[in-house]
């Protein structure tokens, strides 16, 4: 633990906790921040209510068109079976994978906010690409170009919300990101049932063009939001960064613990002078390395991005009408909303293990019950057959119980677990994973769900059902509390674990201990000696 702070109760070995309210200034920077998340949510929502428009599909798809609206007799798991559709929707992951790699350096060298600022304006060129697209490449490109957007802001947005949030509040506001990356979807779900309905046949433009209103509401609030202390303080800018520690933390409370502490920690992250090659190759990081790998890997295995890529075109193969699939999947997306405001709540209460194993059963029992029910009516040959009004709200229900057993267990812990167990030397590397394992399966899902769902039909949602099982077992054996357990002391939690202790030198802890709270004391007699002169 670094030095010079207040304790709870003034037990050493206790959290700290700097003085800090949550103040009008940090709110007002940490909403508008974690709005980034709106534009990649808007992603996920728009692509599939549009890839359902059928002035959309006679545009740019003609084949997947007649396919749908015209041959009755191709089997309805196929009939959106297209690679191009499929890329339409999938290309923007695979441009926000490429990003996610030189992200974090952008994100060190000119601070989180020009991350921030940047990613929106990409992000609205891109939407001008697709708003004004009147080829198949002006889409393609489009999209990259959200990508891009994308990558930079799930690199920055949460790292500035955990440097900005209160200490005790950071949790909570870390959460902020997924609740806005729910928001984003459903906003996108609204537009698109709205624009679905317009006569004219333009309507998707409108919907992929809402995505540049976003990105410039994001950027312009950006532009006003103060840069965090810890980039100021990595950059060299000492004198700004304490003036904002003390702006956001409260005028009248002493920072001086906490600006000591980031200081100190600033000067020891930089003397890891590799930190790729740290994390990939020491074995104290192996724990670490193996679950910013799986975390965001088991994420898109649990099929998610099936319901929030595909809903409408999924409720559609089922043989609902045009208004009735969109109509649901704003339902889907009201609920994610929903039961992401219970985790926000619960995650300090109830802990993340419990969180994660509660929703995994769930979502376990949701995805049988929905191949069953899909299963039952369509059998593998896809016949449509008339479905009853009642049959088609219990497959919503079922999807919506999906959905929300994700909401309050493995969307926001994907991204909340991660950051939480990552040592500030290989913080930011070890993001840049997470984003990019995140991002390379949300591609791959979104790029052969179709075919899959043509090969495999409805036995694809036992194939997720049996990979939420492996998760779930995974975490029950592997994935250690890391409730109420302050950043930097979430080391100790391996150490206690049946089987990570093995990759623990416990001398080594020791040692490294040591040599810290020396480098500590030095930064601050440093610090000390510093204000003397200047007050001098
Ligand atoms: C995931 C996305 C997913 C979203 C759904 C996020 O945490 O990373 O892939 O679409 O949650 O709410």
């Amino acid at each position: 633990m670094v030095g010079g702070g207040v304790t709870a109760n003034g037990d050493p070995n206790m959290a700290k906790a700097y003085p800090g309210r949550v103040t009008r200034h940090v709110t007002m920077a940490c909403i508008s921040a974690a709005s980034g998340g709106l534009m990649f949510g808007y992603d996920i929502g728009i692509s599939g209510g549009v890839t359902s428009m059928p002035a959309f599909l006679n545009k740019f798809f003609p084949d997947v068109y007649r396919k749908e609206e015209l041959d009755h007799s191709v089997n309805q798991y196929c009939k959106f079976d297209s690679e191009t559709l499929t890329m339409f929707t999938s290309s923007l992951y695979l441009a926000a994978l490429l990003a996610s790699f030189f992200a974090s350096g952008v994100t060190r060298k000119f601070g989180r906010k020009s991350s921030i600022v940047s990613s929106a304006v990409i992000f609205f060129v891109g939407a001008l690409f697709n708003a004004l697209a009147v080829k198949l490449w002006m889409l393609i490109v489009g999209r990259i170009l959200l990508g891009f957007g994308v990558g930079f802001s799930t690199q920055s947005v949460p790292m500035y919300l955990s440097e900005m949030a209160p200490y005790k509040r950071r949790g909570l506001f870390n959460s902020l990101f997924q609740f806005s990356i729910t928001i984003g979807i459903l906003i996108a779900n609204l537009v698109n049932f709205v624009t679905a309905n317009m006569k004219n046949g333009q309507g998707w433009r409108y919907s992929l063009g809402g995505a540049g209103v976003i990105a410039l509401i994001i950027g312009i609030s950006a532009i006003f939001n103060p840069e965090t202390p810890n980039s100021l303080i990595e950059r060299g800018d000492y004198e700004e960064a304490r003036r904002k520690l003390q702006q956001i933390r409260g005028e009248d409370l002493d920072v001086q613990a906490e600006y000591n502490d980031l200081v100190a920690a600033s000067r020891a992250s930089q003397e890891v002078k590799h930190p790729w090659r740290n994390l990939l190759t020491t074995r104290k990081y192996r724990p670490q390395l193996i679950l910013s790998i799986l975390i965001p890997f088991f994420q898109q295995l649990t099929g998610i991005n099936v319901v929030m890529f595909y809903a409408p075109v999924l409720f559609k193969t089922i043989g609902f009408g045009s208004n009735a699939s969109l109509f649901s999947s704003v339902v889907t997306g009201g609920f994610n909303v929903l039961a992401t405001v219970v985790a926000i709540f619960a995650v300090d209460k109830w802990g993340r293990r419990a969180l994660f194993l509660e929703g995994g059963i769930q979502m376990f029992i949701f995805q049988i019950a929905v191949a069953a029910l899909i299963g039952n009516k369509f059998g593998m040959s896809g016949v449509v057959t008339d479905l009853p009004r009642w049959y088609a709200c219990i497959v919503v229900t079922c999807i919506v119980f999906f959905v929300a057993g994700f909401a309050w267990s493995w969307g926001p812990l994907g991204w909340l677990v991660p950051s939480e167990i990552l040592p500030l030397e290989i913080r930011s590397s070890g993001q840049s994973i997470v984003v990019s394992v995140n991002m390379l399966f949300t591609f791959l899902i979104a790029q052969i769900f179709l075919m899959m769902l043509c090969a495999f039909k409805y036995w694809l949602f036992v194939f997720f059902a049996c990979f939420v099982a492996i998760m779930t077992l995974f975490v029950y054996f592997f994935v250690p509390e890391t409730k109420n357990i302050p950043i930097e002391e979430v080391s100790q939690v391996w150490e206690k674990h049946w089987y990570w202790k093995r990759f623990v030198d416990h001398q080594a802890v020791e040692t490294e201990l040591a040599v810290q709270k020396t480098k500590e004391s030095a930064v601050e007699a440093e610090l000390d000696s510093q204000k003397r002169k200047e007050s001098a």
